[in-house]
C-alpha cells in the first residue's frame, strides 16, 4: 500500500531554516525517517517537496485518482490556499495535515488553516514526530 507524504514551501529548507523553530535535521533526514516509518508499517512512503502550488495541486489530484492516502505538510499553502483547500476536498482516502511547529503558539496569520477542515484531521507540534505520528494515523485509518 503507497501513502504520499507531499510537502510544502520551504521545507527543503529543514537544517539551515530557523532552526530554533523546526530543528537541526535536514529534509534528507525527514525523507529517511518517513520511509524508515513506513517499512515498519508495511507502507511504501513516496516523500516529496515542492515551493510551487501548481505542482503541490497535480500531486493531490493524482492522489484523488488513485485513492492514495496522503500526509501533507502544506506549509505556508495552510494560511491562504483555497486552491489546496479544493483539491484537498476532492480526497478519495485519508489525508492527515501535519506541521512540525505548533502553528496555534506561533503568530496570528498561522492559527487559522485553510485546510484543515477538509483534512481527515491534524498532527501538529511534534517535531518530525509529526510525521512518524500521522503514518501512525494513516495505516489505523486505511481500509
Ligand atoms: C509549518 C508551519 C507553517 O506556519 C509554516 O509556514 C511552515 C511550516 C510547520 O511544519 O510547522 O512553513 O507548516
Amino acid at each position: 500500500r503507497s501513502v504520499y507524504v507531499l510537502n510544502g514551501p520551504n521545507l527543503s529548507r529543514l537544517g539551515t531554516r530557523e532552526p530554533d523553530v523546526y530543528g537541526a535535521e535536514t529534509f534528507a533526514d525527514l525523507a529517511a525517517l518517513c520511509r524508515e516509518t513506513g517499512r515498519e508499517l508495511g507502507l511504501s512512503v513516496d516523500v516529496r517537496q515542492t515551493d510551487d502550488e501548481a505542482e503541490m495541486l497535480g500531486w493531490l489530484h493524482e492522489a484523488a485518482d488513485g485513492r492514495v492516502p496522503v500526509v501533507l505538510n502544506p506549509a505556508a499553502f495552510t494560511h491562504y490556499s483555497y486552491a489546496l483547500r479544493d483539491a484537498i476536498a476532492q480526497r478519495t482516502a485519508p489525508l492527515v495535515e501535519v506541521h512540525i511547529s505548533n502553528p496555534a503558539a506561533r503568530e496570528e496569520f498561522r492559527h487559522n488553516s485553510v485546510v484543515a477542515a477538509v483534512a481527515t484531521g491534524t498532527i501538529a507540534g511534534f517535531g518530525l514526530r509529526s510525521y512518524v505520528l500521522a503514518l501512525h494515523a494513516i495505516a489505523e485509518t486505511s481500509e
